[in-house]
């Protein structure tokens, strides 16, 4: 329910934002009651952009501390309706990627963790620019549905545990306002703004624990190793202020996540995966499982990171994960009999190039980003969020870094259904793939754990 907030100060005098853009201009903190009356007025439209904007600059030049992140969150928050499910007994719990390329892990994670009896309801976006998006990714299966009434993602978590959907409209209003004006303003970089963007919407969904990945890397929203764990730092505390159960993973994004990237073909990974092929993508199923096991270890299903681990993988060979992939497909209006003919259903775009290695040596190293843009050059991505998604384009990896190669041998399999895309998709991957004459260091996946 919208909970309409006192648009008053504590004296009773009627509030001004112009007051509000004073004060933190200056550099003092700011109130619950102020924190809501600008969250109302972005989601209303009761005050002009202008000041909107004067206040984010203001944020911007002096950042919020946690707290103060913390009550802007839950201001942005109930702007809008909040998902409850507090009368289902399970853990509740989500996680939240701060985005790559080839990181489609959520649509593995959410099935399977949901296996262990924990609720997942998983609230995804789409692609753009270089990273991908969960929901595109979904609808590669025909007739998934994603635009979920509130009332059947309560009934569907109920009897299913899992449901994965989209942002609705009235989900956290003020973020949308807020975000545009901080695009257009030079204020996105603000840490706090982007953490009360990020949490906002969470925290809305309903769930008692959270689970952020936070990569780093040339794929990644954070290039920088550093700027990554400071602002999972920041999440992870805010998130502790609001009440979630949370921790966050700073993973590797300098390359691509396996060996995928697109939509249907990353579709067809996933099913892979949850058939229980381990060998097909190692570092992608390293993902979900580390990542799964980490929410079952924060939403208090499983103490031991190891055994939550092993419980896991037990639901990927003994046929679970893929039995409830299944049924969510089913649910959501697909057809489920593609998890099990996932080639049939999940076709490649019709014109194909093979990248083929130009020496003899090893695949030393594959841009994350410049594969991304080649991807989106393809078609399997969107520049501007009006863009045609062909779920068909994308790349198939069949070599990744630390691989031998003799000349000639095919790099990764490029597909788009238009010439022109498939040329430029094309030259653009040859400048993300660098074959060297040593084999290069092993990276690791998960860098650290922010608690
Ligand atoms: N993602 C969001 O949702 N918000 C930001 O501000 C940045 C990344």
């Amino acid at each position: 329910m919208l909970e309409v907030r006192p648009l008053r100060s504590g004296g009773g005098r009627t509030m001004r934002m112009i007051d509000l853009i004073i004060k933190k201009r200056d550099g003092k903190t700011l109130n619950a009651e102020e924190f809501d009356f600008v969250a109302q007025a972005a989601a209303q439209g009761t005050v002009p952009d202008y000041q909107l904007s004067a206040f984010l600059m203001a944020c911007f030049l002096h950042p919020l501390s946690n707290k103060e992140t913390a009550l802007l969150t839950k201001a942005m928050a109930h702007t809008g309706p909040r998902l409850d499910f507090s009368d289902i007994d399970m853990p509740k719990v989500d996680k939240h990627s701060t985005g790559g390329v080839g990181d489609g892990v959520s649509l593995a994670l959410a099935p399977l963790v949901a296996c262990a009896g924990v609720a997942v309801p998983m609230m995804s976006g789409r692609g753009l620019g270089h990273t991908g998006g969960t929901l595109d990714k979904l609808e590669s299966i025909k007739n998934f549905e994603i635009r979920i009434p509130a009332k059947l993602i309560h009934r569907q978590i109920q009897k299913l545990g899992v449901c994965m959907f989209g942002q609705t409209k009235d989900l956290a209003p003020a973020d949308r306002k807020l975000y545009a004006l901080r695009d257009a303003t030079g204020t996105v970089e603000s840490r706090p703004l982007i953490v009360a963007s990020i949490l906002s919407k969470k925290y809305a969904e309903g769930v008692d624990s959270l689970l952020m990945d936070v990569k780093y890397g040339s794929g990644a929203f954070m290039q920088k190793l550093p700027d990554s764990k400071k602002l999972a730092q920041m999440l992870v505390s805010t998130a502790k202020l609001l009440g979630l159960n949370c921790r966050a993973l700073i993973t590797y994004m300098d390359q691509p996540l396996g060996r995928a990237v697109g939509n249907a073909n990353e579709m067809y990974q996933t099913i892979q995966i949850l058939k229980g092929d381990k060998d097909l993508a190692p570092d992608f199923y390293e993902a979900v499982i580390e990542t799964g096991a980490h929410m079952l270890v924060i939403s208090g299903r499983e103490k031991n990171l190891d055994k939550a681990r092993k419980m896991l993988t037990g639901y990927i060979t003994d046929g679970s994960a893929l039995r409830k992939f299944r049924e969510m497909i089913k649910w959501q209006g697909g057809n489920p009999t593609v998890a099990d003919e996932p080639e049939k259903f999940l076709k490649n775009a019709k014109l194909s190039f093979e990248f083929k290695a130009d020496k003899k040596g090893y695949v030393g190293f594959i841009d994350a980003k410049l594969t991304g843009r080649a991807g989106v050059l393809l078609g399997a991505g969107r520049d501007r969020m009006e863009d045609e998604i062909d779920f068909g384009a994308g790349i198939w990896l069949h070599k990744k870094a630390g691989d031998a190669v003799k000349k000639g041998d095919v790099i990764a399999t490029l597909y788009a259904s238009d010439p022109k895309r498939l040329q430029a998709g094309a030259e653009l991957f040859g400048q993300a793939v660098k074959i060297t004459a040593a084999k290069p260091k092993p990276y690791k996946l998960v860098h650290s754990i922010i608690k």
